[in-house]
Formats: C-alpha cells, structure tokens, sequence
C-alpha cells in the first residue's frame, strides 16, 4: 500500500462496521422515542400527522430559515400543483452570529419587503420551516434545543421560535399567522408525498443533515399529545448522533471506532464542539474542510505538493463542498478545475498531484455517502418499508455531488440486499413542504 492509501484508508468505511452503525442507529431511535435523554437521536415528534391528501388548495406563505439562505415564498395550491413567487437572500454571519433579535428582526424585513412587492393584502397562513432541533410543543410551538451549523444568535436556546418570529413582526407592525413550524426533513417528505403516497422517510444532505419518517404512536413511549393520533412524523436530528454525551467534547462516542484525527481536529475547531459528528462526517459545510485536513497532513509528511504548505491551505474551511463535485465530476478527467482550484491556494503541484487530489475528495464523499446509506437502511429497515418506500431528499450535497447519491444506492444494495428503497430528489422540499403543512393544518382545522 502507498503511504497516501495508507493514510486514506483511515477513511474507508467497511461492510461490517457500516451494518454496525445501521444497528447502533436503531438502537438510539428506540431510545430516543422512549425519553427525552439518554439517547444521542433526539427523536422529536413534530406534530405533524397526516401527509398531503391531494385537496389542499389555497395561498400560503413560507419562510426558510436553515442553511446559507433564507426565503419567502408565496405558494399558490391546487390540483397536487405548486405555483410560487420567492425571494432568496444570503444571509451573512454577522447575522446569524449575533443576537437574536438582530436575526430575527432582519428576516421581519425580508418578509415585510416581499408582501410589499408582491402586493399581498391578506394575512396569508404561513409555513415556518425552521432547520434546527426544536422540541415542538404543538404544530405552532418549539423550543430551540440548540444551534447546527453557522448560526450561534445569541438568546436564542432555549426559547419558542415562533414567539421570537412573532415579536418581530410585531416590533415592525406586520402580522403573520403562523400556522406550522416545521423542520426542513418534514417539509422535504411532505413535498415528495403530495405525489407519492409510499414517501415515509425525508432526508436533507445539504449544509447540514438530518433524517425524518412517519412512526406509529404505539411506538413513541414517550408521546404526550393526543393519544387518538395513530402516527406522527418524527425529526430524528441524526445529524447528533455519536455526539458526546456528558458535554466532554473528548468522549469518545458511538462514532468511536471511525472517527479519524480529522474529524476530531475538524470537530474541535468548529463553534459546536462535541455536537453533529454524523453531520460533520456527511454534510455539506465539513466535506471541504475533511478534505483539507487530509491534504494538509498529506503535504507535512512530503507526499504531496512537494512538502510545501501555502497559507491559503494551512487557512480553516478554504475548500467548500462545490472544489470537491468540481474535482469528482466526470468531466474533470484532464483535472482542469483541480488545477484551477489548487492555484487558487497558490499550490504549486506536479501532476502526480492531482490524482491525489482526486483520491483524497473521493476517499471523503464516499464515506460520507456510505455513512449517509446506513442511515437510511436504519430506518427503513425499522419502519418495515424495505419492500416499498420512497424516500425523498433535498440538499446540495445529494443534488450536486456527482457520485454521492449513487454511492448511497450501491450502498444500501449492500445493506439492504434486494430492497426496493427508492432515493427519490425532492426539488425545494423546504419551500413547499412549509407551505403543505400550512395547507394541511389549515384543512384539519376545517378552515378551507
Ligand atoms: C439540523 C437539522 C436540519 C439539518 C439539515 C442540522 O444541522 O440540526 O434540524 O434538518 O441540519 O438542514
């Protein structure tokens, strides 16, 4: 073996241990769906309890607050089809780092901006799709157990998201009738079953991850809603597990076994130390950064750029997820977008180089892919639905990394030899997803 595959290999995830994350994910949704505590899956039902039944009709409103941006959307509803006008803005750090109110107060601008050019008169139901664990007390209520990915607002944590959306709209005298706070897993299966009535399972791998499915309430011990219910979607919030649990960033964790010296320096320099290690293996605000690490200790052993490190590549996070699609796509063959990319970092690299380039980016998505299969196999397998199931998914990373959804089918192949799971892209599941929940909250409630 080289002593680049030996390095690499610390990355490769075997049959047996990828069927062995399946089964210690199970086990952590059995004990997640038991209590509160004492399982890295949160398992938080979300109250959402029926799935589109085709009569929605109407005009909503959804926002979209979760990754790198935000939106507004106006969705026009009828006959299982979508009209829509939206807005989409990037939101910077100093936003979503500050207080809360600054936030919040900055997304009641958005909004109040497009109902005005939009020209909406009315107080349109509105869907919030908000993609952070929130432990939801009704279908209009959450508590925000804690920050993912960029966002650290401060005063925050702790608190009901929707009174927090609610004040400031008040502070600018715009009124909104929150109808459904959903998270952007649910919002995704919602969408893709308005069409496919075998969708159990939503799954985002975008900037960040995280899985939910429809569960029976005989299988949810710790429900304490409406006992009449027979099921409601769970938000998993697989993105936590593995995490340490006693708050000691250096506990080892259910991910123990796989987690290389990169991902630990990834975890420790990141704002959540200790929290989202499945995430920070899968999605996609980490694949660049693994992906640097790995070329980093790479260049301080010589393998690779002539043992000469540039501050650029010695510089956190320079590699986004797009450097990794652009040096895996097909079309790169002649590696002229590596080349691009490392000259950039002002890398000088001989063109031995850019083949282990290409092997470190794949050496990463694959595992990332592979992690991503067993957690769907995980619970499909405990929801029965091997046989027949969509499952619907959304994000950047499965829609446009050139091999990560075909790695995660071969995978599941492998886990799951047989099954008939199809991984089916639900486009903008976030947007319209909010906006079904609203719809169909509006009808349980007889309004339409
Ligand atoms: C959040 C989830 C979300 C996922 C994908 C994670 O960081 O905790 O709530 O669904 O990202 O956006």
């Amino acid at each position: 073996m080289s002593l680049v595959d030996e390095v690499l290999s610390k990355l490769t995830l075997s049959h047996e241990t990828a069927v062995k994350i399946k089964s210690l994910l199970q086990s952590e949704m059995v004990k997640g769906l038991e209590r509160d505590s004492g399982s890295t899956l949160k398992m938080l039902p979300t109250y959402v309890h029926d799935i589109p039944n085709g009569t929605e009709e109407g005009d909503f409103l959804a926002i979209d607050l979760g990754g790198t941006n935000f939106r507004v959307l106006k969705i026009s509803l009828k006959d299982r089809k979508y009209k829509q006008v939206e807005k989409k803005i990037e939101l910077p750090l100093e936003i979503i780092t500050d207080t809360q109110q600054t936030l919040f107060g900055h997304l009641a601008d958005v909004v109040t901006e497009f109902i005005k050019d939009n020209k909406i008169s009315a107080t349109l139901p509105l869907g919030f799709t908000f993609s952070f664990p929130v432990k939801q007390r009704s279908l209009t209520s959450g508590l925000l157990i804690t920050w993912t990915k960029k966002f650290t607002a401060e005063g925050a944590v702790g608190k009901d998201i929707v009174e927090l959306l609610k004040a400031a709209f008040d502070e600018k005298q715009v009124k909104v009738d929150v109808v459904g706070l959903v998270n952007d897993t649910t919002g995704t299966m919602m969408a893709c079953a308005l069409t496919d009535f075998n969708c159990h399972v939503g799954v985002i791998l975008g900037t960040g991850t995280n899985a939910c499915y429809m569960e029976q309430i005989e299988n949810i011990p710790k429900w304490t809603g409406d006992k009449n219910q027979k099921q409601v979607i769970i938000n998993m919030e697989w993105g936590a597990f593995g995490d340490a649990t006693s708050g000691d960033p250096q506990e080892a964790g259910a991910l123990a076994e796989i987690r290389t010296e990169f991902d630990k320096e990834l975890d420790v320099s990141s704002p959540n130390a200790g929290k989202q290690r499945y995430e920070k293996m899968i999605s996609g605000m980490y694949l660049g950064e693994l992906v640097r690490l790995v070329l980093v200790q790479l260049t301080k052993k010589g393998l690779i750029f002539n043992g000469l490190a540039s501050d650029e590549l010695l510089t956190r996070n320079v590699f986004d997820t797009s450097f990794i699609s652009n040096v895996e796509d097909l079309s790169n063959s002649d590696h002229s977008k590596t080349r691009e990319g490392l000259s950039k970092l002002k890398l000088n690299f001989a063109s031995e180089d850019l083949d282990i380039v290409l092997k470190v980016c794949q050496a990463v998505s694959r595992r990332g892919a592979r992690l991503a299969a067993a957690g769907v196999a995980a619970v499909v397998e405990k929801i029965k639905k091997v046989d027949d199931c969509v499952v619907a998914v959304d994000g950047s990373v499965f829609q446009k990394h050139p091999t990560f959804s075909g790695i995660m089918k071969e995978t599941l192949n492998e886990l799951l030899p047989g099954n008939k799971i199809q991984l089916k892209r639900a486009e903008d599941g976030s947007g319209r997803g909010a906006a079904l929940v609203a719809a169909v909250a509006v009808r349980m409630k007889g309004k339409l």
